[in-house]
């Protein structure tokens, strides 16, 4: 290891074999600009990535050629899990050499990095503490589901669990700064895995009854008014029970909600510990997921109590304010409408986990064109590195034209779509016309979701890439296709270069009306004729946010 000095005062250690792939830069960091993307060391940065099944990283013979493939397959950044129980096995002695490895194999591959804090919680239970934590039940207390009995997970009420928790991340992203605090390899950080308690709605031991039982915090209370336009509908609801300057209980406040939102206010609390503790050594964006409510388990303690569900985002934020957005876990197929959930309140939209089926390349499409999304990762990517996937293609596609797609994000002028319902249809408002989005029914039966990316050139001009879809115009969404083509050409990027590739008419256009996607992706610049519908007003381009 060997220290450089890359500005008056920032020095920035970096392991000596290394081939340098990402530019060394004093100025490394890496922001969030809501509505507009991440940017890493100034330039804008969509993630095109995918995440480790839970045990893989620390396998350093199936790391080896892990890398590599990674790369080969178009990813740009790798979701991986840091281990409470690996960094210190034994208490206050630290192991950083995992991670540190890690790092310098991402940089020499020119792949980034989101680290996985697993520490007091991963999918609800404890698995990842360390083994002194997991022994002492007195000093590390666990959550109850009833009174008397434990679960498997660490009380998010003992001060001793969240010190130590906080002490070693913070002990981590030290570490993470000195060695990349120049490159920003490591671009985010996840705090904990998908936290709740399950199995109850609330904990019943008696550190958390006394709680349950004390008034509401007042700075609950305060953000709850302050935001009162904004709220989820079944938080707002208890917003009028509030009095001000008397002192109320969680129950008199959120009825039959109070379970639930006593938790997230609790699991909130000590994330926002664990996370500004880890912000002060290294300032890099740090998110929570969550486990979703799912069909038939969609009562809290059914999925983990307390987690950064939709309902009760609001209570995260007033508890969090160092947890820069929150994120969903998403394996439902409805995977448009929670995306929508979670952009609200200009929250940067990021799912690290999803299924990597076929569906993938849809998924990834809807999002690398969703104005207000960062970045796309599915679960388990080491299963797919070796084989001739679809979403390859999709993320080398994407890739290809990411400067016009951060262009198009910059400017407002871009929306995508995708069809969580089999024939559905869309309809999509794009100033004073309207696209109508059916299925393209694929010849080998296979299920691809409809999705794609329209970005308004002006002049009536829209560039259209997407997948297994037809597309249509009209004039207004009353009216089915009226709308003709002046051209279709057919178009691709090679280094951020467009290129057309020729023009399309006849049967692919179905004669001058039809822009038409197989399953590979393809982009299609169109020309609409305003004339064709004779009543159409002329009024200026307005694009939907
Ligand atoms: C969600 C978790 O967050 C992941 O770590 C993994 O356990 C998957 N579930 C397994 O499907």
């Amino acid at each position: 290891m060997k220290s450089i000095d890359i500005g008056d005062k920032i020095r920035c250690s970096y392991i000596e074999s290394l081939q340098m792939n990402h530019a060394l830069s004093r100025e490394a960091r890496v922001d969030l600009h809501p509505g507009e993307g991440m940017k890493v060391n100034g330039e804008s940065f969509f993630v095109l990535g995918g995440e480790l099944r839970n045990s893989t990283a620390g396998f350093a013979e199936k790391m080896q050629s892990l890398w590599r493939n990674a790369a080969d397959f178009g990813l740009n950044t790798i979701i991986l899990p840091v281990c409470w129980e690996d960094i210190e096995p034994e208490e206050g002695k630290y192991d950083f050499s995992l991670i540190t490895s890690h790092i310098e194999s991402a940089r020499k591959h020119g792949l980034r990095l989101i680290v996985l804090w697993f520490a007091s919680w991963k999918n609800a239970t404890s698995s990842y503490a360390p083994e002194w934590v997991k022994r002492d039940l007195v000093r590390f207390p666990r959550l109850q589901i009833k009174q008397g009995v434990s679960a498997n997970a660490v009380s998010c009420f003992s001060k001793n669990a969240l010190d130590a928790d906080s002490r070693a991340f913070a002990a981590l992203m030290k570490r993470i700064s000195e060695i990349d605090s120049c490159a920003r390899t490591v671009i985010m950080a996840q705090v904990e895995n998908e936290v709740g308690i399950l199995g109850a709605r609330r904990d019943y031991s008696p550190l958390a009854d006394a709680q349950f039982n004390s008034p509401v915090p007042d700075a609950l209370l305060r953000h709850l008014q302050e935001h009162e336009e904004t709220l989820h509908p079944q938080i707002a609801r208890s917003v009028s029970r509030i009095v001000n300057g008397r002192e109320l209980a969680w129950k008199d406040i959120f009825a039959e909600d109070a379970d639930e939102i006593f938790m997230a206010w609790h699991f909130a609390s000590y994330l926002e510990k664990v996370a500004s503790a880890g912000k002060k050594e290294n300032n890099i964006p740090i998110y929570a997921n969550a486990w979703l409510p799912n069909p038939g388990r969609d009562k809290a303690g059914q999925y983990p109590s307390g987690g950064p569900v939709p309902k009760v985002l609001d209570v995260w934020r007033a508890a969090a304010p160092s947890i820069d957005f929150y994120s969903p876990d998403i394996y439902r197929k409805d995977f448009r409408t929670v995306c929508e959930e979670y952009a609200s309140n200009a929250n940067p939209l990021f799912v690290p986990e999803a299924k990597w089926d076929n569906g993938a390349s849809s998924t990834a499409l809807y999002l690398a064109g969703h104005q207000q999304s960062i970045g796309f990762s599915p679960f388990a990517i080491d299963d797919i590195l070796h084989t001739e996937h679809p979403l390859s293609t999709v993320y080398k596609f994407l890739a290809a034209m990411d400067k016009k797609l951060a262009d198009a994000k910059r400017k407002g002028e871009i929306c995508s779509f995708y069809q969580q319902d089999e024939d559905e249809k869309l309809v999509l408002k794009l100033g004073d016309f309207s696209a109508i989005v059916r299925t393209k029914k694929i010849q080998d039966g296979g299920s691809i979701p409809s999705a794609g990316i329209i970005i308004a050139e002006g002049n009536c001009e829209f560039t259209v890439a997407a997948i297994n879809a037809t597309i249509e115009f009209s004039s207004s969404p009353g009216f089915e296709s009226n709308i003709e083509f002046i051209s279709a050409d057919e178009l691709s990027f090679e280094d951020g270069e467009e290129k057309i590739l020729g023009r399309l008419n006849g049967d692919e256009t179905y004669h001058g009306k039809t822009l038409i996607f197989d399953s590979k992706p393809r982009i299609i610049r169109v020309k609409l004729n305003e004339n064709s519908f004779p009543l159409m007003h002329q009024s200026g381009w307005e694009f939907p946010g």
